[in-house]
């Protein structure tokens, strides 16, 4: 299928960066449309580990093309920095990477604002990543934003971004937070433009010429779908669409063009951040599970909250984006558990319901309708076939294959390229 997508069908942190990064090497071009900053995932070149946040996984592939397209948020900093590393590296950028003009600015006001907000909320607090990412959406949607575009022109950026910094800085003086520096920020920002400069180009025609020669393309979701804006538990989501339909709002191209759907989901849950997460776990065997699968954000290093894996919010995640085919990620972090549990539906109040039907209210609520199955010792890191992994491993793949209904890729056993069960 000439035009794919990989996504995350939970809280994030299911482990895409690898799935993209395999699926890259027969890829022309790999797309990042949504989030910015907040995702992070780790690319493995040669020996060396890299952890990026905002440019496409398959950067490293040979003849692939990165598109950071029109639905990102870019902080130029971050950019910059990870173009640096690449650059360091022997990657020639010019003929690698593209930069949507229309992709929307995080400034250094929205930074102050997301901890402003953040802090404000005390107790209540969201668990953002304070990479300023909901106040730069927010900005978008009410056109107050400052895109790529205006850099374009500097005189124009220049007083486009005094007169928004002065505005922001009236709201962060009211939270007794220091206003932004115009002056040095400005002085920041002229050498940041010069820099990305060469990058900016229309993303659209080159990914619409792109599908029309049929070349492969492939889009990289970032976050998860329990994030996305219009259908996680609001307000604990992040500010973008992470439902396949803000791969045509994000860059362009028809929903109908995706051919193939990829649905990554992690074999137990994980969370950073507040929110409900209805099979939460706690304790030693949190605790276990955590160590054994590094489960701590790549972005922000906070360690992750665990549950088991909650097959009635991922079974939402398949219907929403028409999920083509599964990827199991890290099932070797479960070996060694005596039992395993797997949550088939919820209920409140002796009622079933459904996850589409909870606000965050009721997922603070609901009671999780588990089925338990037996687990199982050996490690199964080595294996590459599935008649070669123990028996209980089977009948608990066989059953979210079941229940979910749809096929699967393959089943990843570790963090290597190819420590791939193929099913
Ligand atoms: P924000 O996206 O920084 O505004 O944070 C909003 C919520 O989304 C917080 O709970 C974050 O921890 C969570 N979040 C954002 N991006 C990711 C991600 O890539 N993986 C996991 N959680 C994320």
């Amino acid at each position: 299928m000439p035009v794919s997508s990989v996504i995350g069908l939970q809280w994030g942190d299911e482990g895409k960066g690898k799935i993209v990064d395999l699926l890259a090497q027969s890829s022309d071009y790999v797309v990042r449309y949504n989030g910015g900053n907040n995702a992070g995932h780790t690319i493995v070149f040669g020996k060396k580990k890299f952890f990026f946040h905002l440019i496409p996984s398959g950067i490293f592939h040979k003849n692939i093309s990165a598109i950071i397209s029109n639905g990102v948020v870019i902080d130029p900093g971050v950019l910059i920095n990870e173009m640096d590393i690449l650059e360091n590296e022997g990657i020639n950028l010019k003929k690698k990477l593209i930069i949507s003009p229309r992709c929307h600015l995080i400034l250094p006001y929205h930074k102050e604002l997301d901890a402003a907000y953040e802090n404000a909320r005390g107790k209540k607090k969201l668990g953002t990543t304070k990479r300023g990412i909901g106040p730069a959406y927010s900005d978008k949607v009410s056109y107050n934003g400052i895109r790529v575009y205006d850099l374009l022109d500097w005189n124009h950026f220049k007083e486009l971004y005094t007169f928004q910094a002065k505005m922001k800085n009236r709201i962060l003086r009211t939270f007794g937070v220091k206003p932004v520096n115009i002056t040095k920020s400005l002085s920041l920002l002229k050498k940041q433009r010069l820099r990305l400069l060469p990058f900016i180009r229309d993303a659209f025609e080159v990914l619409n010429t792109a599908s029309e020669k049929n070349k492969r393309i492939l889009f990289e979701g970032a976050h998860g779908i329990m994030l996305d804006l219009d259908w996680s538990p609001y307000p604990y989501s992040t500010a973008s669409n992470t439902v396949i339909g803000g791969i045509n709002t994000g860059s362009g191209l028809p929903v109908k063009s995706i051919g193939n759907v990829i649905g990554v989901v992690k074999a137990f849950t994980s969370r950073v951040g507040g929110g409900p997460v209805p099979t939460e776990i706690h304790g030693r065997l949190a605790d276990a599970i955590r160590e054994k699968g590094g489960e701590y954000g790549t972005t922000t290093g906070r360690p992750r909250r665990i549950g088991w894996l909650d097959l009635e919010a991922v079974r939402f995640s398949c219907k929403i984006n028409n999920v083509s085919e599964l990827v199991i990620t890290k099932l070797d972090i479960l070996s060694g558990l005596l039992e395993i549990k797997l949550c088939v539906g919820y209920t409140l109040n002796g009622k079933k319901l459904h996850y589409s039907e909870c606000g965050y209210k009721e997922l603070e609520k609901v009671k999780p309708i588990y089925k338990t199955f037996p687990g199982w010792m050996d490690d199964i890191s080595g294996v590459r076939k599935f008649t070669d992994l123990p028996k209980e491993c089977k009948v608990y793949l066989n059953f979210i294959k079941k229940f979910l209904g749809v096929k699967y890729k393959f089943v990843s056993v570790g963090a290597e390229r190819n420590a791939n069960v193929k099913v």
